[in-house]
């Protein structure tokens, strides 16, 4: 497989780093975003690849954010192959998903997690289904168990069930452009291919 530009968002730590370093290492280019800026600079510090390593302070709720995020990458790089909606979490800082229940949970806390898990997908396909048609490339849509399986007055299972309805939404939306689609269960994977 030729070398591609793949973006993914929220990849300082966790899932997104993983698969940034095995995207390094496989000879694609990556692009990188966070919100905090020890994080960050630590992940490319101790990545291997300056060369095919972009990182950028960039709010997956902001759409200026997202907007600038994406121009950037472009810029740097030439194209966009893949974009990733992984930044996503659970507010609260005790068991993964209990201080998102309605019953147990902050509500202060709950802004940022819906419009990170909901509002960031939406504005990342927004900014980067332009340069994907270009390039033939791929959305992919970080989802969970959580948004197929219901869970007790679980908030973040909700945000996981909006992620799951914009992939499906989003592959209706790329069938209409005789664009093939594909959308797997557990994690929402959205194919941007053309046909
Ligand atoms: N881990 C699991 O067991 C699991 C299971 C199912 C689904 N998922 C999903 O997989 C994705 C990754 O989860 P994870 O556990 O790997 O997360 P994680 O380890 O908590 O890492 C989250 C990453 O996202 C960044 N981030 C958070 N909010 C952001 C925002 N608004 N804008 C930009 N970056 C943001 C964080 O950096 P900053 O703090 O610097 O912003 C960090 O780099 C999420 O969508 C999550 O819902 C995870």
């Amino acid at each position: 497989m030729t070398s591609k530009t793949v973006l993914i968002t929220g990849a300082t730590s966790g899932i997104g780093a993983h698969t940034a370093r095995l995207l390094l290492d496989r000879g694609h280019r990556v692009a990188v975003t966070g919100r905090n800026e020890t994080k960050l600079k630590a992940f490319l510090d101790a990545a291997r690849h300056p060369d095919r390593l972009l990182g950028l302070i960039a709010d997956a709720a902001d759409w200026q954010a997202t907007q600038s995020a994406v121009t950037r990458i472009v810029e740097h790089f030439g194209a966009l192959h893949a974009a990733v909606a992984n930044a996503g979490f659970a507010s609260g800082d005790y068991q993964r998903t209990a201080g998102a229940t309605l019953s147990d949970g902050d509500p202060t806390l709950w802004p940022p997690m819906v419009l990170t898990n909901v509002l960031g997908p939406a504005l990342l396909a927004k900014v980067a289904l332009p340069h994907l048609e270009a390039t033939g490339g791929r959305l992919v849509l970080i989802g969970s168990v959580a948004g197929l399986k219901n869970s007790p007055a679980n908030l973040y299972s909700a945000t996981k069930w909006a992620v799951t309805g914009l992939a499906e939404n989003l592959r209706m939306h790329a069938t209409t452009r005789g664009i093939g689609t594909r959308v797997p269960q557990l994690i929402g994977v959205l194919r941007h291919d053309r046909a």
